[in-house]
């Protein structure tokens, strides 16, 4: 059978394991998909030894996606823009890096019916999540993007790939009004989602590329108090994501929208 796994440090908590078999239950593609724990240190030789023994993919989360984008053999352009590869593909003996985590995102805001074209965006983080979308994003074509890091040469550097339509600004100095808050930092997990005043939240739209099975994140709880008109945390990203890497792969499209409500009400394989 076609080997494939998630590799992390950690990995434990992932749910691509539960997602990819779902979708090769629905396809009828045979295949097994494990999580794989490196060392810190030890993405390199964990993702070879895969790829020795047979393997034929493998899915590249924290904190290893910049680590995957040196490592593979042939980064693909927009995973080598930003810097991070979350798939890696063996084709004809050689190892292919792509970033599947903007399309999962722009895919994931259509299913919902969140328009990005002619819309004013505030993205919050300047690290690997928000790299990994930025492009995606950014040929939608919304209005504006501002980036807001509490370290603002990290979102100099991002705005500077592109033209006047994006800019950093320091998070203490924002200012305007937004439809579109997507936060990507991981200050979530520490139990402080409230990284803006609460006026720029209210009645904006806000999503947050860090997920929970019931979508209450810290930065989705924050957004609802704040007034926001609308929240949605990562998880419908995560699953369309995994529908691109598993296209790569397989050459099939698998469903995602049934999926997601399963992995919501905990129902899935
Ligand atoms: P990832 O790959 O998940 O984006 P990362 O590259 O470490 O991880 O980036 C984490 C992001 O969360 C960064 O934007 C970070 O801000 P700095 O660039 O200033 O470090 C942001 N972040 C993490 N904890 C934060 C906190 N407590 N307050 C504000 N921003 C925070």
């Amino acid at each position: 059978m076609d080997r494939y796994a998630v590799v992390g440090n950690p990995v434990s908590h992932s749910l691509s394991p539960e997602i990819h078999k779902a979708f090769a239950a629905e396809t009828g593609e045979r295949l097994r998909y494990d999580k794989l724990l490196a060392p810190l240190d030890g993405f390199a030789v964990t993702a070879a030894e895969f790829f020795e023994r047979g393997g034929r993919g493998l899915n590249v989360t924290l904190p290893f996606k910049g680590d995957a984008c040196r490592w593979v053999d042939e980064p693909q352009p927009a995973a080598a823009r930003c810097n991070a590869v979350n798939t890696i593909a063996l084709e004809g003996g050689k190892t292919l890096g792509f970033n599947t985590d903007g399309i999962g995102l722009v895919r994931d805001l259509e299913a919902q019916a969140v328009p990005i074209a002619g819309r004013r965006l505030l993205l919050i983080g300047a690290g690997g999540a928000v790299s990994g979308i930025l492009d995606a994003l950014v040929e939608e074509n919304p209005a504006s993007v501002r980036i807001a890091n509490r370290t603002p040469a990290k979102a100099e550097a991002l705005a500077e790939r592109h033209g006047t339509k994006v800019a950093a600004v320091p998070l203490d100095r924002l200012d305007g009004r937004f439809d579109l808050i997507i936060n990507g930092t991981s200050a979530g997990l520490d139990g402080d989602g409230g990284l803006i005043a609460p006026p720029f939240a209210a009645g904006a739209q806000c999503y947050d590329l860090l997920y929970s099975r019931d979508g209450q994140t810290p930065f989705c709880r924050w957004a609802k108090q704040a007034g926001a008109a609308w929240v949605s945390d990562g998880l419908g990203m995560l699953v369309e994501q995994a529908a691109a890497a598993f296209t790569i792969w397989r050459g099939r499209s698998p469903s995602t929208r049934d999926l997601l409500r399963s992995l919501r009400s905990g129902t899935a394989a």
